[in-house]
């Protein structure tokens, strides 16, 4: 998506080969102009799919994830990334390793809100190692239902996620896929 792109460009900050910051539109602060936009995208690129949810994690995949789900006219359903107590009975729960940020927590889907036979299209923010994806995939599949798709709105296609999740069988797409960055510098696919 070459609006992504250049947004990234201009405004993102690559902190070192591994990390991007992009708080100023996507994670903190959030351009709902272009979520719009990402919602649209997204809807586009699964729109043969068959969708009837969309699941997103808490926190930063919440704005591209409504976005999405407006579009394509289904609910939006937020794993939490731990368990509340007003959820009490009947939660499915999962581990889930965050390499960037060195901890794990308990990712928690309370059941009746993906049911069996619900088509899912997850969406995130970042899709890097895919230890999230594949924890979310983990839980909607024990619900009962089908991953139908993954979209992150930013890959970074260095990292092993995008191609662990393929090789998996799942469809994934990202709408800005970084293969290589540093200081100063991010380069996209189909770049020198
Ligand atoms: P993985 O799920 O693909 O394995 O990724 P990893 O554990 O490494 O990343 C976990 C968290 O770090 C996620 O946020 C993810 O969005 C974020 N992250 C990964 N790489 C980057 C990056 O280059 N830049 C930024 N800004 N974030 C990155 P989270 O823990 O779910 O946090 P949040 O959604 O509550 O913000």
């Amino acid at each position: 998506m070459k609006e992504l792109e250049d947004r990234i460009r201009a405004e993102g900050k690559a902190l070192n080969e591994d990390v991007l910051r992009v708080d100023m539109f996507l994670n903190h602060q959030v351009d709902c102009r272009l979520m719009d936009r990402i919602g649209d995208e997204f809807a586009r690129l699964f729109q043969e799919d068959g969708i009837t949810r969309v699941v997103t994690i808490e926190a930063s995949g919440i704005a591209p994830a409504a976005m999405t789900a407006l579009k394509m006219n289904v609910p939006l359903v937020i794993l939490k990334k731990s368990a509340s107590v007003t959820l009490n009975s009947s939660v499915l729960q999962t581990e889930v390793y965050s390499f960037t940020k060195q901890n794990t927590y308990q990712l928690t889907l309370k059941g009746e809100y993906i049911r069996p036979g619900d088509r899912v299209l997850l969406i995130d923010d970042f899709l890097a190692n895919g230890e999230a994806a594949f924890g979310a995939s983990r839980l909607i599949e024990k619900a009962g239902a089908t991953v139908a798709g993954i979209g992150a709105v930013i890959c970074k296609a260095f990292q092993p996620g995008l191609e662990k999740l393929r090789n998996a069988g799942y469809k994934v797409e990202a709408l800005a896929e970084i293969t290589a960055m540093g200081e100063g510098f991010v380069r996209f696919a189909g770049e020198n």
